[in-house]
């Protein structure tokens, strides 16, 4: 019977997605809240799952920022020759992060690293409405805005609402409006309570929750203990097509009981 032919990895990574629905699930060993090793595998992973998935030609890839995207793009390794052809963009404008973990720096990385091309997104966090708007009358902005539209892939990390939202200095406004309605996860600027109920969104330009449907691949790259309650708050928003790219740490915590 087909179940007592997996490993026991094999199992938890099948049992993990089955429980998310989504198409696959891979769970690298150690939890990265305490092993920086994690993300090398993470790296590894992603371009093992990129050059998998692709089809030959032209990709183009949105990526998202944070220290595990940050971490996945230091470790990624060079292409088939016939996979470089690939576009980086960063999937939506920033979000208040420090510059080397920007979705601009990971998307030129990956590009660095693989043999691809990257376009920025020029679009600075703290500007009025009038700047905001008359930047995305920019030829420049526009053709990248128009690039995540046709993205093919998409590689995000999940993290923890309250850390998140200090880490991106959001006002003590916002933050105590996170803690009154139960924020406990945050993708893409999107926060949710622990029913995976959409609590707050940052309003930026890009790549919105609604449009991860139609992207044939989806990556989401998130590990450690500590971001089990996180991981499980945005999964009820992942696409079926999801791959989970995930460490023991989390998996372990989230089949608890299950
Ligand atoms: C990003 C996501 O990729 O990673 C975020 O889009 C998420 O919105 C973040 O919160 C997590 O960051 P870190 O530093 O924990 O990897």
């Amino acid at each position: 019977h087909m179940m007592s032919q997996l490993s026991g990895m094999q199992q938890k990574e099948k049992k993990l997605a089955d429980f998310f629905e989504i198409e696959r699930c891979i769970i690298v060993s150690g939890n990265s809240d305490e092993d920086p090793k994690v993300l090398v595998e993470f790296g590894e992973t992603v371009t093992d799952a990129l050059n998998t998935l692709l089809p030959k030609g032209e990709n183009i890839i949105a990526v998202m920022g944070g220290t595990t995207m940050a971490g996945v793009a230091d470790n990624m390794h060079s292409w088939a020759s016939e996979q470089q052809n690939n576009i980086f963009v960063p999937a939506r404008g920033g979000l208040g992060e420090a510059m080397n973990i920007q979705a601009d720096s990971v998307s030129g990385m990956m590009a660095a690293r693989t043999g691809g091309r990257s376009r920025p997104l020029y679009v600075p966090e703290r500007v009025s409405k009038e700047t905001y708007a008359s930047l995305l009358q920019e030829p420049s902005v526009q053709e990248v805005l128009a690039l995540i539209d046709r993205a093919t892939c998409v590689i995000h990390s999940i993290g923890r609402a309250m850390y998140m939202a200090e880490r991106r200095g959001m006002s003590e406004e916002e933050l105590d409006m996170l803690a009154a309605n139960g924020a406990v996860g945050e993708s893409f600027g999107y926060f949710f309570d622990a029913d995976g109920e959409i609590v707050y969104k940052i309003p930026r330009i890009g790549l919105q929750l609604k449009d991860l449907k139609k992207v044939p691949f989806v990556l989401a790259v998130t590990g450690g203990k500590s971001k089990s309650q996180a991981i499980q708050s945005y999964m009820k928003h992942a696409p079926c097509q999801t791959w989970l790219i995930t460490d023991e740490g989390a998996a372990e915590e989230i089949l608890k009981g299950k």
